[in-house]
């Protein structure tokens, strides 16, 4: 029997279900939850708050040095600490989302950050949900399971509305379609590590699809690779 953890890595675009998914799942199975868009985003929020420029790479992996996230279940929810501060609010603004697409862009800060996003999966004692970008096709590309989650950019779009309706967010639909638009143009061209299914990854689109669905799918396929370990 192996002693790693089980990693099971959920890639997509914004909006596709993933951080609903994976906390469900992380819940159900007993496993930590490793947002990675969240450890993004807390480094574009600290390199804003210091005024830096999203393109330079020397202050930008000088900052990584001195960078500290961290995660810890509160009630219900996955909240993010960036330097001891809980800033799970903070990250999610619409500018903060545009800082982080930019950031997460620069090879250095994504080199820099591959080891923090293994240490914490490594470090949980029965295995870890990873939810991001490209967790099954660099930052675990030997996941024990691997999923990649899709809907059409309408349906992400009212989705994302949703969220930050709820949260209090005044934005339009149009805005938010527009910066979704850009964001996935960004995610999906940039020259390292850009947003793709890995080979082996289960392909789900949960355009017409509950979240409930796409859970219980991913939670069977899990079980069934546990067992067989
Ligand atoms: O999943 P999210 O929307 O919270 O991610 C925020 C940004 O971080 C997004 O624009 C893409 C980037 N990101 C990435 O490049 N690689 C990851 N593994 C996770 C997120």
């Amino acid at each position: 029997m192996s002693q790693r953890p089980f990693i099971v890595a959920i890639d997509g675009p914004a909006g596709a279900g993933k951080s609903t998914v994976s906390k469900v799942l992380a819940r159900r199975l007993g496993f930590a939850l490793v947002d990675t868009g969240a450890i993004y985003r807390s480094v574009a929020l600290k390199a804003r708050r210091e005024g830096l420029a999203f393109d330079d790479d020397e202050k930008l992996g000088e900052l990584l040095t001195r960078v500290h996230v961290s995660f810890q279940v509160v009630g219900e929810d996955n909240h993010v600490f960036l330097d001891g501060e809980d800033v799970s609010g903070e990250i999610r603004t619409p500018e903060n989302s545009m800082a982080a697409s930019q950031v997460s862009s620069r090879p250095v800060v994504r080199a820099g950050l591959l080891s923090l996003q293994r240490r914490l999966a490594l470090e949980t004692p029965k295995g870890a949900i990873l939810e991001g970008r490209d967790i099954g096709t660099v930052v675990f590309p030997d996941a024990d399971a691997k999923f990649f989650l899709e809907a059409d950019p309408d349906t992400r779009a009212r989705r994302r509305f949703e969220e930050l309706f709820q949260k209090g967010v005044e934005r339009s639909l149009e805005e938010v379609l527009a910066d979704q638009i850009k964001r996935d143009q960004d995610d999906a061209s940039r020259a390292v590590a850009p947003l793709k299914p890995a080979e082996d990854a289960m392909r789900l689109d949960s355009t017409s699809m509950p979240l409930s669905e796409v859970v219980r799918i991913l939670e069977q396929t899990i079980l069934a690779r546990m067992s067989k370990r």
